[in-house]
């Protein structure tokens, strides 16, 4: 996407100075492995690329560190979980995505964001937490997440589409309110901090729903696909990009959304 780039560690001090002196409050780290495998084990590894750069940012500043917690970057067939006989495996991925959030944490994570949206993966990566003296972490769970092609230029630079099927068995339907209502209310009594809803645009009144019905610190995840479209519109001379961002970013606000998740926060960090 113009404006968004993979960074090494090495300038990882560089661009999280920026963040920080634009009064960011904090980054959302998505990590890009060297190698993929079956079963993502290079998510969980303690000298992972996130696990590195969580350091890397805690050493040089204060910014508050969220971790994206998924298989999708680290699996050789691009899934959220892992896969048996062509079928994604809810049970059997809550324990790789238990020992992913555990490893975040050694690294210095403030809070983690499971994105995979598998079934109980709340309660067991807090159970993992708890027992490893991580009650502290807190877990700001990606609660209705939708079946959404919004997401296509995030897994193109991620590398990181299913290389069969899609994820309609794990991520919710886009007509359906009421399962994401209660998708956000299973993950609130599982222990979630905040609940996030994902993507934003299409989605305002589920945010509204969300944060009338249940109170929590609520997130908007500004998607990938929605920063494209502006970026696109805005490259052709059809609209006003700033006025236009900061129209959109009022929606979600006015929506309920109490932080909102967004490829627009460097380059608009002041509107
Ligand atoms: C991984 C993940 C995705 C995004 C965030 N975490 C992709 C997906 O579910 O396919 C999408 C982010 C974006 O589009 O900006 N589960
Ligand atoms: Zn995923």
């Amino acid at each position: 996407m113009p404006g968004q780039f993979r960074y090494p560690i090495s300038s990882l001090k560089e661009i999280t100075k920026r963040v920080e002196g634009l009064e960011i409050p904090g980054v959302l780290l998505f990590g890009m492995p060297e190698k993929k495998d079956d079963f993502g084990s290079e998510a969980y590894h303690d000298k992972g690329i996130v696990q590195k750069a969580i350091r890397a940012v805690k050493e040089n500043t204060d910014l508050l560190v969220i971790t994206d917690i998924c298989l999708c970057q680290y699996t050789s067939h691009g899934h959220c979980g892992v896969v048996c006989d062509g079928i994604v495996k809810n049970d059997d991925t809550l324990k790789l995505l238990s020992k992913i959030a555990l490893s975040h944490a050694k690294a210095g994570a403030d809070i983690v964001a499971p994105s995979d949206m598998m079934d109980g993966r709340v309660k067991a990566i807090r159970t993992e937490l708890d027992n490893n003296s991580f009650e502290d972490i807190l877990i700001m769970s990606y609660a209705a997440k939708f079946l959404s092609s919004f997401y296509g230029p995030f897994r193109e630079a991620a590398n990181s589409a299913p290389s069969f099927g899609d994820r309609r068995t794990y991520q919710m339907d886009p007509a359906n309110i009421l399962e994401a209502l209660r998708e956000v209310e299973l993950d609130i009594k599982e222990g979630a901090d905040i609940v996030m809803v994902k993507p934003a645009l299409s989605y305002l009144d589920v945010i509204f729903r969300v944060k009338e019905k249940f109170g929590l610190p609520t997130a908007a995840y500004n998607v990938s696909g929605e920063y494209s479209i502006i970026k696109a519109a805005s490259k052709m001379g059809w609209i006003d990009e700033k006025k236009v961002v900061k129209e959109l970013l009022l929606g979600m606000k006015r929506a309920g959304a109490d932080f909102i998740i967004s490829y627009f926060a460097l380059e608009y960090s002041s509107l």
